[in-house]
């Protein structure tokens, strides 16, 4: 048997927070950052990039906040080659027992003319970028954007420039998704036999998946010799994603006998950040999504079940517990305690505090009170909305009624507390969800668009919860909110609200122009 604790480790380095977030409609609070930060640190990442701290002021507060919690993970922020954002990034990763600062600039032909810099002007630039970075910070790591389309001499000229001036990590990112896996193992083979002083620094990978190649793409660039993946929980970024941290995790434990490389990451945590980083991105994970899917590991044919019935490794190449996932079952009623509930939950991978239980079990009881059967599924929308709907909230749902049926206008009765304050009105609309959304349009004009408005049913049968997503664009700015209820129209009305509330935080952040 190999033993995996004498093979290359390869460095997961999840982007989450900022490649993940940077997709439209992504936008987490403070609060979930932590959150989220919390959970990779201690499912083994080895390095979180928190931010981009010079983005915004809440970037910024949210990676420093990320520093300052951190105890095992390297904590790192983003700049571009520019020396005050290198700066803003040191003042808000220092704080991290391990800091690192995280500098790129577009190396490729497309990318060159945007500075507009010459190659030569470029090859300074990179120069004294990185000289300052590693100035203040002994970790420094340095990304030539749009590598995959860069002249590959010039690349050379780059790579060797950074690892000169003091980078510690060179990163390859594949930017626009359109490298495949041979060409991405040879590129870091390339660089690494030719680069003067490359043995002395780590290659990374980062990988987007436009063509579907992501995952294929930073494994092949291991095995050409990258030793950190860039990647993100749910394949999470911009247009079709990252990497997914669980498919080149898993793929690394499963196919260990072909690609003999160990990462440090506790599979067991993986399904429960999951569903967080799909609540409060706002982005669902598609049914069958690799790993964490909601049918990655449900048969349904006849034959698949029979096999699986005599022996699970017939249709199963991974067990669902690798990834933490416990069989759905049904579990709760009213008369359970807060015992069952709390030992529920830890079994699902959540560990709530005291008063965090307190709150779940109240709304636990008023749930079990409509709805007779409780499922696993259930508990999580349950736990998920908790956690997206916060006391501090500027608007909040105090109260709604809403009266509907065959006779139009519908109307809602709505009370929304907005800034500490209830304000009350009656509005009408084209349906009960359309007068919810009037009524909130009128207590609290804005003008953003509502762009995607979706139900989906939790469980089965009529009692369902409905989780509602919508997604609302304000001058380029897309948010995405998320409520679960039994009451469909009033998840709606907390969805709605909860993309308002994303809104007005995103308001405040305004992305770093071109310099
Ligand atoms: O995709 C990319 O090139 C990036 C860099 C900023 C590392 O995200
Ligand atoms: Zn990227």
């Amino acid at each position: 048997m190999t033993d995996t604790n004498k093979q290359d480790r390869v460095l997961i380095f999840d982007t989450t927070l900022r490649d993940g977030e940077q997709s439209p409609g992504a936008t987490m609070s403070h609060n979930e950052k932590l959150e989220i930060a919390e959970m990779l640190e201690a499912m083994g990442v080895d390095i979180i990039e928190a931010g981009f701290p010079i983005a915004s002021q809440g970037d910024f507060a949210a990676v420093k906040a990320i520093a300052e919690n951190s105890k095992t993970s390297v904590i790192c922020g983003l700049s571009r080659a520019i020396f005050k954002d290198i700066d803003r990034c040191w003042e808000a990763v220092k704080y991290a027992p391990l800091p690192r600062i995280h500098t790129f600039i577009g190396t490729s032909p497309q990318h060159r003319a945007i500075p507009d810099l010459t190659k030569d002007e470029m090859i300074v630039r990179i120069h004294d970028t990185v000289t300052h970075a590693r100035n203040l910070c002994d970790n420094v790591q340095w990304s030539a954007m749009d590598a995959t389309r860069t002249e590959e001499d010039y690349l050379c000229r780059t790579v060797e420039t950074a690892i000169k001036a003091g980078a510690t990590t060179i990163n390859i990112p594949d930017t626009v998704g359109f490298t495949a896996p041979r060409e991405s193992a040879d590129l870091i083979t390339m660089l690494i036999n030719k680069v003067p002083g490359a043995d002395a620094v780590v290659f990374a990978t980062h990988c987007h998946n436009d063509l579907g190649m992501a995952t294929a793409n930073a494994l092949a660039a291991v095995d050409g010799g990258a030793r950190q993946i860039e990647c993100t929980i749910n394949g999470l970024g911009e247009r079709a994603g990252n990497t997914a941290l669980e498919e080149v995790v898993m793929a690394l434990r499963v196919r260990n006998d072909i690609m003999p490389y160990r990462t440090d990451i506790d599979t067991t945590k993986i399904m429960n950040i999951s569903r967080r980083v799909a609540t409060v991105s706002g982005f669902a994970v598609q049914n069958n999504k690799a790993i964490v899917g909601k049918n990655a590991f449900a048969h349904e044919s006849g034959i698949h079940q029979d096999g699986m019935l005599k022996s699970a490794d017939t249709f199963e190449i991974m067990r669902p517990q690798d990834i933490g996932l416990k069989e759905t079952n049904l579990v709760m009623g009213k008369h359970s305690g807060r015992a069952a509930l709390r030992s529920k939950l830890a079994d699902l991978g959540y560990d709530l505090g005291d008063n965090q239980l307190k709150d779940v079990f109240v709304r636990f009881k008023a749930l079990a009170d409509r709805k007779k059967e409780v499922y696993d599924d259930d508990l999580i929308a349950l736990v998920s909305d908790e956690g997206t709907h916060q006391a501090y909230d500027y608007l909040q749902v105090k109260f709604l009624r809403v009266i509907c049926g065959t006779e139009a206008p519908q109307s809602a009765d709505l009370t929304l507390t907005i800034d500490g304050v209830d304000h009350q009105i009656t509005s009408t609309g084209d349906g009960p969800v359309d007068a919810v959304f009037n009524a909130v349009n009128q207590l609290f004009p804005h003008d953003a668009r509502l762009a995607v408005y979706q139900v989906h049913a939790v469980t089965e049968g009529t009692d369902a919860q409905a989780t509602v997503s919508v997604r609302m664009e304000e001058n380029g700015k897309i948010v995405n909110g998320q409520s679960a209820d039994t009451d469909t129209v009033v998840a709606s009305a907390k969805a709605y609200v909860n993309a308002l509330n994303k809104l007005i935080v995103r308001r405040e952040k305004t992305a770093p122009e071109a310099e």
